[in-house]
């Protein structure tokens, strides 16, 4: 015979590079507690439906649990022979318990098998993600209670616009990854669906009891159609979609970080312990995880583009196409995993430059736009006060003050409506508290913020 599994019918060994170059082994081999977890179920109902007797399900029950320790010790030896994580572990079982080690397969099929292993180990590893985005937002709160009232420069274009609070900014990232959990939560309702007892394709012809196997796995219900169950990767896409998104959360997110801990702007500083240094510039202090988690992006995009080319066009069912959907979803979950650790890490140690931010706040003209609601409501049409507080700005670009370092006589020059309570708005304290609405940067609004944001977390 040319193969344990699957030889009967061949006449040569398959070519040795078509073996190497066909085997799965090398990568899949990570899904070996899944492949065991699921093959376990399946022995189960079998024996639940007269398939197999009691004797031989815990027969098959301690093989597997010897394999598994083996494996856990290191003590396994993989076979590129036997293609794939699927085989080895069959083969294993075999050579342990015998006959009975070939029965296991029945009613099943490598491809409901190996299915069920990436749906299985994919909700375990959303699981994770989602304690670490949770982990990072509690920081992201702790961080922004902190900074409720420290003023910054708020940015569109990156031009100085308004003044904004930090903790008001920190929320923002806040809301962002909200969606990102929401996203990831949702994707794993459609991961939790067993594919098990589709077989190859068409079903099988055993009294088999899906529902009991689901149950067994903690699966929400059995796959609805067999033909889909074993050939879609959708969730696979649909998770590296949700990483993608978080991906670019992150990114921008650090780029901020990176711009932030420069001397430029230099309003924050991340401990010595998130940096590195250079070997030749004996001053640098170089914010690196930002900058990776940045980079890292590319490789989380690149594998969603991966995952929906390879689904492209597929036929129904089952196509060894399939066997690639392993390597870019496996990084995925690492570089995820890595990312949103490096970041729960970091973001709870940012310190603030709270004299650097303010003095950036007052620089910029940022309180402009206060100035112009000033005169709205002193009955000025905002039209004209916006142009009014233009030509204030290019006096003060040429004398060089700020709206806020001029005299009521230089400001009453552009509008004689302006009258000595003007300075209550021109201060960065008043503007930014003056925005006291649901969603507002008012220091008062952050707090409020951060207490409903708690709240959102402790309901998880
Ligand atoms: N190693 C394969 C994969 O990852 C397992 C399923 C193989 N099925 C088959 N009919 N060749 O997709």
């Amino acid at each position: 015979k040319t193969n344990q599994q699957w030889g009967g019918r061949f006449s040569e060994p398959t070519d040795a590079f078509v073996a190497r170059f066909t085997a799965s082994v090398d990568f899949d081999r990570r899904l070996y507690k899944q492949d065991i977890q699921g093959s376990v179920a399946h022995a189960r109902m079998l024996a639940k439906v007269g398939v197999l007797t009691e004797d031989e399900r815990d027969a098959i029950i301690r093989g597997l649990g010897e394999v598994r320790v083996e494996i856990e010790r290191g003590e396994f030896e993989w076979s590129v022979a036997l293609e794939d994580v699927h085989m080895n572990i069959e083969a294993a079982l075999t050579k342990k318990i015998g006959i009975t080690g070939k029965k296991l397969h029945t009613g099943r099929s490598r491809n409901d098998q190996v299915a069920t292993d990436i749906r299985l180990y994919l909700r375990d590893e959303i699981d994770l993600i989602l304690a670490e985005i949770s982990r990072l937002q509690q920081g992201l709160l702790d961080l922004a209670e902190q900074e409720a009232d420290t003023i910054m420069p708020g940015f569109t274009h990156l031009q100085t616009a308004q003044p904004v609070t930090f903790g008001h900014h920190l929320l923002a990232w806040f809301e962002m990854l909200s969606r990102d959990y929401e996203r990831f939560a949702d994707c794993r309702k459609r991961v939790n669906i067993l594919p098990l007892g589709a077989a190859a394709l068409a079903g099988t012809t055993y009294p088999i009891d899906r529902a009991y196997t689901a149950e067994l796995l903690q699966f929400d219900a059995p796959a609805g159609n067999s033909l889909d169950a074993v050939s879609d990767r959708d969730f696979a896409i649909e998770f590296c979609a949700a990483s993608s998104l978080l991906l670019m959360h992150m990114t921008r997110m650090s780029e901020e970080l990176v711009l932030w801990t420069s001397a430029q702007f230099n309003f924050i500083n991340l401990p010595d312990r998130f940096c590195t240094g250079s070997s030749i510039m004996p001053q640098k202090k170089n914010p690196d995880v930002p900058e990776l988690v940045r980079g890292k992006s590319g490789r989380v995009y690149g594998h969603l583009m991966a995952l929906l080319t390879l689904m492209k066009s597929q036929p129904l069912a089952y196509n060894k196409d399939n066997q690639e959907d392993k390597e870019p979803l496996f990084d995925t979950v690492d570089t995820v995993k890595g990312c949103l650790r490096a970041f729960g890490d970091m973001i709870p140690a940012i310190e603030s430059r709270k004299p650097e931010m303010r003095e950036a706040a007052l620089r910029g003209f940022s309180t402009a736009t206060d100035l112009a609601d000033y005169l709205v409501r002193k009955g000025v049409a905002f039209r004209d006060a916006h142009e009014i507080v233009g030509l204030s700005v290019a006096y003060g670009i040429k004398t060089g003050k700020d709206l806020g370092e001029m005299t009521l006589e230089e400001l009453q020059q552009f509008s004689d409506t302006i009258a000595a309570d003007v300075f209550d708005v021109l201060t960065l304290e008043g503007s930014v508290a003056a925005r006291n609405h649901i969603g507002g940067t008012a220091p008062d609004q952050v707090r409020g913020a951060v207490i409903r944001g708690r709240d959102l977390l402790s309901a998880r």
